[in-house]
This record gives C-alpha cells, structure tokens and sequence, in this order.
C-alpha cells in the first residue's frame, strides 16, 4: 500500500456511495433492543420496491441516543428516527422520498445532540465499522502515514504533549508525557497496549468506540508504536464484549489485508502487529500491572509500582498502555494539528470528553462533550432532567468516584474541578440520581462491588472493604450507632492510605463523598435509640 492507493481507495468509497443511505445502527444497544429484525424489514421492503439501486441500506456503529434504540439515520436529510419497530419501519423509505408520513421520527436538533462535539465519536453511526473501505474514505489511516513520512518519533510525541491530551482511562495522566518516558527507554523490544478491559458499571464508552469505529483505534495505537519505538501491540478487551471483539478482529484482519498493520508499513521501514487478549471480566484487571500480568497468562494481581509500565512493564519491558479514547482522539490531533485540540475544552483539560449518560435521565446515551461543559448542561439539558421528582446527584467515576450533589451543578467537567468535589472523572460513566435514591444505599452498592471485585492480595483492601460493606449494611438495616459511623470513616481513611492498588485507594471515595454531602441520611439511619444522640450531634 503506498499513499496515491489510499488516496485511490478513499475516493473509490467515496464515489460509490448512493444519493439515499439509511443507516441502521448495528451497536450493542440497539442490537438488543431489536435492530436487526428491523434492517431485514428495511432490506425486504427495498427489494420489494426494486430501490436497491437508488438506496443504501448500511449497518452503522452508535447513533449515540441508546435510550431510544433502536436508532436509524437517513440522508441526504440527516434525519434521526428512535425507537424503531419492524412494524413502522417501513414509514421511513416515505419519508426519505419526501411523503409525509407516520415515521418516528426523533429531533436531531434538541439538547441531547445539539451540544455535542463529536471527535472521538465523529465517525460513529457514519461508517460501517465492519468496511475498512469505510474508514478510509473519510481519510482513515492517512495520519499513520503522515507521522511516517512527515514526522520523526520525537516530533510525534512532542505533537501529542503539546495537544495537551490527557488519559481518558480515569486518571487523567499527560498522554504525551508517558509516550516520552517510554520513548526515552532504551531496548529492542517495546510494546503498546489499548486498556479496554472498561470494567465500571453504568460505562459503555469504550466498547461503543470499539464497535463502532475500531480502526481509529488501531490506528492511534500504531502512531503511537511509531513514536515510542514498539512493533507490536496488544488489545486488551473483556469477555463480556463480543461485538466488540469480532469487529476488532476483523479490522485487524482487513487492515493487515491492506498493509496498514504488519510489516513495511506505507513501505517506510515501520513493522506494527496488533493482537487481542480477552479478559475475564475482572474489574481489577483495569488495573495496568495486573492487566500486563493476564496478557502474560500469570493471575490478574497489581503489584507495587514503581517501576511503572513505561518503565518495566509487559515481559518486563517498556510499555505504553492507554485507554481506548485515549488512542481514538491521536489520529484527529494528528490530522488536525496539536493546537487544535488544546484550543478546544479548558486550559487544564483540553479536547472532549465522552460520556455514557444514565441513571434516572430522561436522555440515556452517549454524550461526547468540550470539557469544561456545566454538569447542569449535561443533567438538565443534555439528558432532559429526571424521569421522576428532582434531580438530587450526580455519580461520576464507577467505584472510585463520588458523588456530586445538585446545589454543585454549575461545576464545569474538567479533572481539576471533580477532584476539588470529592470525586474523578473517571473513564466516563455518568449516573443520575434522583430525590427518591438512597445516598446510603448507593455507598454499599459501591462497596459491595468493591469487595467482590477485591483480588486479595493485600489486607487492607481485603478484609477492609469487607469490614466497610458490613458497617454500611448495618446502617442501611438502622442497626448502626454512632461509634460505627466513626469506625466507618476511620476505616475509610485506612484503607485509602494503606492499600496496595487504584481499586483500594479508591474503594471508599463513594462512602467518603456521600458521607460530605448526605450525612444526614447516614445519620437517620442510625438504630432508633440512637437517634436523640445524632441530634445532638447534627447540633
Ligand atoms: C481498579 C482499576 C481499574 C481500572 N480500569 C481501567 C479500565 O477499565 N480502562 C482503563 O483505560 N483504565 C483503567 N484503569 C486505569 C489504568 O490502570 C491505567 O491508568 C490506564 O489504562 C492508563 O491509560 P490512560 O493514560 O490513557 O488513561 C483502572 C485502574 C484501576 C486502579
Ligand atoms: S488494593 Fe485490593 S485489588 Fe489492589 S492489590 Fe490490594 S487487594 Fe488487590
């Protein structure tokens, strides 16, 4: 493959695309809630109608509003239709030919999508993510080859250190900064790895990305092999991700088809190889070192750190792990220039940021946002406000982050402004509560995840999230004194400091967060004797 054969490919897709396309979303969600019966009735009727030659019918990834699944799109009008049935279905080709008609027909212009700004979902619900000839119409793999002829590996790393992008796997961590230290490594042997193990409840973002545009993916991991050096990459994607899987492994397989993975890339002496390991689910092996030691088929345990990954990492050798918007946002920076990105979003946190929006909001779905969006423009506007009652928090961050009560929604989203409220940002699930959600109880829902998902391997994290679950329950049950909730609290504060891994540390923010804001309910849950006590101590 050399460049006037992607310039070739990318005009051949480009040309053969037909004046009316609908676009079937063909992610996750709305494969369960019945996609795929609705695209047989919409290929049927097609066929029926002899429009096979006039209209294309196309399976693409997430259209982003999941709540109203099953989600199509059509053009050349950009209309949006939700809740699709293969009953209605058919309304659809009426209203493509513009007749008017009973077609269900969703508002692309409402909040939900009209404060988006997608750039690591651009292509999401555009493109077939199963036809690399997709991608590379809309220029896919042209910025593997620009680094490769325009930019040396310093000047690609010095690129995404000035774009200011910062890992999106949760702890925020300059992404140009780590290239730089791994790049810096000496040694032959280096490797990449994409963190998909997206273990939070409430999250979908990774796998919509990887469902839905697997190639950027690819692509941004093997710039990334370019700038530190490494030859070879490794996807590192639960079980529980079928979907995602199988379309990662077919654009592994088309884009070695293509030359654009394997050897003598774009003919310009660069060797990248892409496999995939699968996990088991386990939350922990989220955790870089115990996620390196399942992909060297020892037990998903972190050990202490230093020496980092970029350090000593897979096979003890430097390695570069990101999270999977991490490397979904390095082939726009690249295409469009470092300083276009950091222009975008806040001073600290440049570029977007996506979210999977849901909870008790009338708007569930994928949310892609500048950061410094108010956490009111993504609750109440964006997401519609609740379902039921008020709106009463926000939970950011799965079972390391906090919660964020209503009176704080004109915080801007950024990784400053979470962590000055108690929580994180996370990789990017977002859950709303409303009046009617117990505070208490989501602590020990957290808890209870915590303990189950501990590996063991330290005492603290061990026995202590046990000991936390048992007091939170006790509380719940009204059985708790006061003594428990200052046993609870110290025993927060040990387990924070005394763990081994993020997943300990991290365990007791969602006590700690609610116990800041909602420490009345903790004190109304107390045993009932124990109540004229708590009075005085509200006093
Ligand atoms: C318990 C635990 C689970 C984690 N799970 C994930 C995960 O699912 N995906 C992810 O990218 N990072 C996860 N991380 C963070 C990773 O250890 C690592 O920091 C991240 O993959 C680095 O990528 P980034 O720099 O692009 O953010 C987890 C950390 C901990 C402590
Ligand atoms: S903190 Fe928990 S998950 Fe991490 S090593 Fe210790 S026991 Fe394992």
């Amino acid at each position: 493959m050399d460049i006037s054969e992607l310039y070739r490919l990318a005009e051949r897709g480009r040309s053969r695309r037909k004046p009316f396309r609908i676009r079937c979303c063909m992610a996750a969600g709305c494969q369960s809630s019945g996609a795929i019966a609705v695209k047989q009735v919409l290929a049927d009727a097609l066929s029926a109608a002899g429009l096979n030659d006039k209209v294309e019918l196309c399976s693409v990834g997430c259209l982003r509003f999941c709540g109203h699944g099953p989600m199509i799109a059509t053009d050349p009008d950009e209309a949006l239709y939700e809740r699709v049935t293969p009953e209605n279905a058919c309304s659809i080709l009426g209203a493509l030919n513009g007749e008017s008609s009973m077609a269900p027909r969703c508002d692309g212009n409402q909040p939900f999508f009209a404060d988006q700004l997608p750039i690591v979902l651009e292509n999401s619900g555009q493109i077939d993510p199963s036809r690399i000839e997709d991608y590379i119409a809309v220029g896919g793999y042209e910025s593997l080859y620009q680094v490769l002829y325009d930019l040396t590996p310093a000047e690609t790393v010095a690129a995404i250190t000035q774009s200011g992008l910062r890992g999106r796997g949760g702890g925020g961590y300059p992404t140009g900064l780590k290239w730089s230290t791994v790049a810096k490594m000496s040694g032959d042997q280096k490797y990449v790895i994409c963190n998909a193990d997206e273990g939070d409840p409430g999250a979908f973002m990774d796998r919509s990305v990887l469902e839905s545009d697997p190639h950027r993916v690819l692509e941004g991991m093997a710039i990334s092999g370019y700038a530190i050096g490494a030859s070879h990459g490794f996807i590192y994607v639960r079980a529980e991700y079928p979907l995602a899987i199988q379309r990662l492994q077919k654009a592994i397989q088309q884009a070695k088809r293509y030359g654009l993975l394997g050897s003598q890339i774009f003919d310009a002496g660069f060797d990248f190889k892409i496999d995939i390991r699968i996990g088991a689910g386990a939350f922990v092996c989220g955790e870089e070192t115990a996620l390196i030691h399942s992909i060297e088929g020892r037990r998903g345990n972190p050990r202490p750190r230093p020496p980092y990954p970029a350090e000593s990492g897979l096979w003890g050798c430097p390695t570069l792990i990101n999270n999977v918007e991490t490397f979904a946002n390095i082939t726009p920076i690249i295409r469009n220039g470092p300083d276009w990105f950091r222009n975008i979003g806040t001073a600290g946190s440049a570029g977007t940021k996506v979210f999977a929006l849901t909870g008790k909001v009338q708007n569930t779905g994928l949310i892609e946002v500048p950061m410094g969006t108010t956490l009111r423009r993504i609750v109440e506007a964006m997401g519609g406000g609740v379902t039921e009652g008020r709106v009463k928090a926000v939970q950011t961050g799965g079972p390391s982050g906090g919660c964020i009560p209503a009176q704080f929604f004109d915080t801007p989203v950024d990784y400053e402004s979470l962590q000055k409220l108690g929580t994180i940002m996370g990789s990017g699930g977002m859950i709303v509560m409303d009046d009617n959600t117990s505070m208490v109880e989501i602590a020990q829902f957290y808890m209870e995840f915590c303990r189950e998902e501990s590996c063991g391997k330290c005492v603290p994290c061990r026995a202590g999230t046990v000991q936390l679950h048992e007091l939170l329950s006790k509380i719940v049950n009204h059985q708790a004194t006061v003594v428990d909730l200052e046993h609870l609290e110290a025993l927060c504060q040990m387990v924070q400091e005394m763990s081994l891994c993020g997943l300990g540390q991290s365990a007791p923010n969602p006590v700690l967060s609610t116990l800041r804001y909602f420490r009345d309910e903790y004190l109304a849950r107390l045993k009932p004797s124990m109540l004229e006590e708590v009075g005085h101590h509200v006093r």
